[in-house]
């Protein structure tokens, strides 16, 4: 008898579970919430600028494929994606225009440099690309949410803000092999992937970087030593974004890559553990 394999290579037993949770964080993003640092904090609010569109289009490269895809295990893991992404989306949209009504922020101005850069793709790239920069997307918050939930820069701040970038780490962590393993299934090449991840980490980090200085311009605070001391510290020192994502970052060029060869379902145990607490 032969045995067809899965397309999924999601480990056996995994089940992308869509957690509806609704966070309260006026009090925090009236302030600059991640140690009272500036900089951080405008890093963090322009990453979370990113996702309510961000989201959508991963959601719309997959769904693309929905009768494409015949294993049964990998289409239900692509029904775990859509709700979980679809809920990221709804509950960053209501923190950027928290964030943005409290602080006096252009939130249109600032989730439009997103909506560019999705209708951009959309209009050059064909469907196996969009998908290929999902994956590609997929893996630098795969190697985030690892982080995060490591304990990695948030294990100081309030624990409603807290609660929100774990719970979205977590699930980050848990569908990290959805997109990948649609895109090897309906025949995704190397060189593609390889070529997406490499343009999409130069425009999401002009993305970033453009948003937290308008938000540091705004407020006044762009141009301190103080804050430009904790920018260089926090991109380019040790422990630092640019430091710590390399190594992980880098593994994506290896042809055999996989989400899954970095087996870290442990952090997701003690996440799900500390929740029951
Ligand atoms: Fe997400
Ligand atoms: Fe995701």
């Amino acid at each position: 008898m032969t045995v067809i394999a899965s397309a999924s290579r999601m480990p056996e037993g995994m089940n992308l579970e869509v957690r509806n949770i609704r966070f309260e964080l006026s009090e925090q993003l009236s302030k600059d919430w991640l140690d009272n640092d500036p900089f951080k904090t405008a890093f963090f609010n322009a990453l979370s600028m990113t996702f309510p569109d961000g989201e959508r289009f991963f959601i719309d490269s997959v769904r693309h494929y929905k009768d494409e895809v015949k294993d049964p295990k990998l289409k239900k893991e692509m029904s775990g994606f859509f709700g979980q992404e679809g809920m990221h989306s709804r509950e960053h949209l209501t923190y950027n225009k928290a964030l943005c009504d409290l602080r006096g922020y252009n939130q249109e101005k600032m989730e439009g440099r997103t909506k560019n850069m999705v209708r951009l793709g959309q209009k050059k790239m064909s469907p196996v690309g969009h998908l290929a920069a999902t994956c590609g997307v997929e893996h630098i918050t795969a190697i985030f949410a690892d982080k995060v939930l490591n304990g990695w820069m948030l294990s100081e701040v309030d624990s409603q803000m807290r609660s929100l970038w774990k719970w979205h780490a977590a699930e980050e962590l848990e569908h990290k092999s959805v997109a990948f393993d649609v895109y090897i299934d309906i025949g995704g090449n190397y060189k593609v992937r390889k070529l997406t991840l490499r343009m999409f980490t130069i425009h999401f980090l002009w993305n970033l970087l453009a948003n937290t200085a308008y938000m540091l311009r705004k407020d006044k605070k762009l141009w301190k030593w103080s804050t430009l001391k904790s920018g260089f510290k926090f991109l380019f020192a040790k422990g630092g974004v640019l430091r710590e994502f390399r190594a992980d970052y880098l593994t994506y060029f290896d042809p055999d890559f996989h989400p899954w060869d970095d087996d870290n379902r442990h952090l997701l145990e003690s996440w799900k553990a500390a929740r029951a607490a």
